[in-house]
């Protein structure tokens, strides 16, 4: 297959980041098509950590990386990221990053109003990653974003931002009881990135066709999961863009017919970051020694993710609203040392079996997990690196997991590193 998109099924974390760097290397190109700065890759390389934010995880393999009309960037931390990188010796310069003209930017009041407003909820806030990127998906669906294409006209740039501050400001101050903006700092600031930013600045949606055309092979980085999807998540704790991979042709400005494959990254448990239910969470030992064996803090935030047993009624959600081909399951390593594991395979919802996914958010918080017990294995799995060496007892789990959600499992990760891992079919490389 030639072009295949990478989603999460859960909450997000589900370990993209290392997927999306070991199958680069099979592709040519690399595009997000949606999110921000809320995201947080982690990538191991030859022992080394790197954490990407905005650019594509498939830097790491040298390959061509978009940052699709989709996506909201805050410049400021994507200068900082392309900084960052090259100091760790990856090759990051215009020739390997391109970004659409139709990305918006994000601004400084977006970044204050999401904080102020998170504050005023109190308890009944989202838990949001403070990144602004709520407000500037706001601003994109009233119309008033400004997007890199203005960040290179100046004077339309001074012209949008001043129209809206006064706005914002009057929002900061009235509302939120926060500080104003200054509109001269924020142009120096701006105008000073524009001029880095420049050369990297490109119409993608006609690279990307082009390439397409001429055989290259691309593949769609998701950010977030597809429970954090505005349309299709756990509303209102969600986050603001379409996580799901029907966005992933609209988010980088491709028709759909050329996505060819559909991955799924499924977490061997669920975590949750932020505000909002989740059916199988765990309060008890096994929670925090997954919590703890898992190193489940988020990427961009530092905040301990809740965790919980495996939910097979969200997989089967996500499989459908993603029309996935094929599952990868991340960090099954982690779950090594338990005597028993527990897979959710419907919800108790007053006294009835749910099989699907409620879209009413009062009634997923109702609802009690309805469980399958499996046994557990007491080996290190990390080591493993053929389907067939792994215990019986994760293999029996594996097969339910595909049995359960009707798909494939495709890749199996044991571990961080990109060796740490069971490629069982390969999406570029097979039919
Ligand atoms: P926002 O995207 O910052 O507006 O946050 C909205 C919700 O999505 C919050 O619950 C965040 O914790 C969650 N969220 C956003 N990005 C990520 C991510 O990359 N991983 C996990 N959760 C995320």
């Amino acid at each position: 297959m030639a072009n295949i998109v990478i989603v999460g099924t859960q909450w997000g974390d589900e370990g993209k980041g290392k997927i999306v760097d070991l199958l680069a290397e099979h592709a040519d190109y690399v595009v997000r098509f949606q999110g921000g700065n809320n995201a947080g890759h982690t990538m191991v390389v030859a022992g080394e950590q790197f954490i990407s934010h905005l650019v594509p995880s498939g830097i790491l393999q040298g390959k061509t990386c978009f940052i699709g009309n989709g996506m909201v960037v805050d410049p400021e931390v994507l200068l900082e990221e392309i900084d960052y990188l090259q100091k760790k010796g990856i090759a990051v310069g215009p020739n390997k990053l391109r970004i659409s003209e139709r990305a918006h930017l994000i601004m400084p009041y977006h970044k204050a109003i999401d904080l102020a407003r998170e504050q005023m909820k109190g308890a009944q806030k989202i838990g949001t990653t403070g990144r602004g990127i709520g407000p500037c998906y706001e601003d994109k669906v009233a119309r008033r974003g400004l997007r890199f294409i203005d960040l290179l006209d100046q004077d339309e740039f001074q012209e949008k931002l001043k129209v809206n501050l006064e706005e914002k400001n009057f929002y900061l101050q009235n509302f939120l009881q926060s500080k104003p903006l200054d509109p001269m700092e924020i142009i120096q600031q701006y105008q000073k990135m524009a001029e880095r930013l420049a050369p990297y600045v490109d119409n993608i949606s006609v690279t990307l066709y082009d390439g397409i055309r001429t055989g290259r092979r691309v593949m769609f980085e998701g950010a977030q999961g597809t429970h954090l999807d505005i349309d299709h998540g756990t509303y209102p704790f969600v986050t603001s863009s379409n996580t799901v991979s029907g966005n992933a042709a609209c988010g980088a400005g491709i028709g759909p017919k050329e996505l060819n494959g559909i991955l799924g990254i499924v977490k061997a448990y669920t975590t949750r970051v932020g505000s909002g239910p989740f059916v199988t969470e765990l309060f008890d030992e096994i929670g925090d020694r997954i919590q703890k064996k898992g190193a489940e803090f988020g990427a961009t935030t530092g905040r301990k993710r809740r965790c919980g047993w495996l939910d097979v009624v969200m997989l089967r959600n996500a499989s459908r609203l993603n029309g996935l081909t094929g599952l990868v399951i991340t960090k099954l390593d982690v779950l090594g040392g338990l005597e028993t594991l527990k897979i959710c395979t419907g919800y108790d919802y007053n006294g009835t079996r749910l099989s699907d996914f409620p879209n009413s958010l009062k009634v997923l918080a109702a609802c009690k997990p309805i469980y399958e017990t499996l046994p557990g294995w007491s080996e290190d799995i990390s080591g493993i690196r053929s389907y067939k060496d792994l215990p019986e007892s994760t293999r029996a789990y594996l097969q339910r997991i595909e049995v359960l959600t009707e798909t494939p499992i495709d890749i199996i990760s044991v571990g961080p590193g990109r060796d740490e891992t069971m490629i069982l079919k390969n999406p570029f490389t097979t039919k």
